[in-house]
């Protein structure tokens, strides 16, 4: 492993944020400095370089009330290759079982010594509420619904990669917009660099009044096939859903699931993403999920990158007293 690491440089003119809460927030220029410090760190990956000193003797804390594989692995990981220290909280297993407040348990932790919390709750907010009662960088790791900006800027950086600049490119989000933070990240990241968004879905899933974000809808996978970049395939959230939106699965991925049939009425070089965890047959068939098309694997090592470069900006953002 070559631990020498190239120059960072200076932290950019344009970056002062302290927390990273959601894309909607993020100007064009904050999320060109995120992506292209995340390339940096990519590029130094693919060259072996996988350790870095840059946040030795910081702490990162990953405060997750929600399931996670890939987000807090790969939050975790980043902390360790920045030379930061990282440690997880579980919420099945701690105080909140004994009716210990959001709120106090961050405070608690951040009394232990602790420079970033990323955060993921199933209610939208509960980030920015932390960011008011802490002092620490709050890194929204994804919020009920709302939203999940790693994970967008992830796929954002995924599609930069293969398709370089995305002004006028089509990008279609499929499946559960209502209930997906992913999809309003995509959203909110996507405009901003100028890509024309389509969300598509059964029509109890991707409601018309979307357009008020500047997006378009369809109900028909079919119909818009032919003239997308990218197909950004989202998981149905049934956690979120006290109705069944659809008959039942197998009607959904006829209508919704991209398999080996459609992918010959796309694009050639369309792009195949997912956030994951994936549901083979159900949004995407073995076959497109496993295929050269698809580059769900490469956005986990891009995920990375992104979240090494969120946790430096974030914390060479703000100024600290020794
Ligand atoms: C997404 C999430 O948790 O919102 N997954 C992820 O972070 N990789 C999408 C999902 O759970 O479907």
């Amino acid at each position: 492993m070559n631990t020498q690491w190239p120059e960072l440089g200076e932290l950019p003119a344009g970056w002062t944020r302290k927390h990273l809460l959601g894309l909607e927030e993020l100007s064009r220029e904050e999320l060109e400095i995120i992506l292209d410090k995340a390339q940096f760190f990519r590029d130094a990956f693919d060259r072996g370089c996988r350790k870095f000193s840059l946040l030795s003797g910081h702490t990162c804390v990953t405060l997750f009330f929600e399931n996670s594989t890939r987000t807090r692995t790969s939050f975790t990981l980043a902390a360790q290759r920045l030379g930061a220290s990282c440690v997880a909280f579980t919420a099945s297993t701690s105080s909140l079982s004994k009716g210990e407040t959001v709120i106090d348990t961050a405070k608690n932790i951040e009394a232990m010594g602790c420079e970033s919390m990323v955060v993921r709750h199933s209610t939208p907010g509960i980030p920015q509420l932390l960011c008011e009662h802490v002092n620490c960088s709050i890194i929204n790791a994804g919020d009920g619904p709302h939203e999940h900006p790693t994970q967008g800027l992830l796929d954002i950086l995924t599609m930069r990669q293969r398709l370089g600049d995305l002004h006028g490119k089509t990008v279609a989000l499929i499946g559960d917009i209502a209930h997906s933070r992913t999809a309003r990240s995509n959203i909110w990241g996507l405009q901003k660099l100028g890509a024309h968004v389509i969300v598509c879905g059964p029509s109890t899933l991707v409601a018309a009044d979307w357009e008020k974000m500047g997006v378009e809808y369809s109900y028909s996978l079919d119909a818009i096939l032919p003239r997308v970049d990218v197909l950004n395939l989202l998981r149905i959230q049934f956690e979120r859903q006290y109705t069944r939106p659809f008959p039942s699965v197998r009607e959904y991925a006829l209508l919704y699931g991209m398999t080996g049939e459609r992918l010959r009425r796309a694009k050639p070089d369309i792009l195949i993403l997912a956030p994951g965890p994936i549901n083979r047959g159900v949004e995407v068939t073995p076959d497109v999920a496993d295929g050269p098309q698809s580059a769900i694997l490469e956005q986990v090592s891009n995920g990375l990158a992104v979240r090494m470069a969120v946790l430096w900006l974030t914390e060479g953002g703000r100024k600290i007293d020794n």
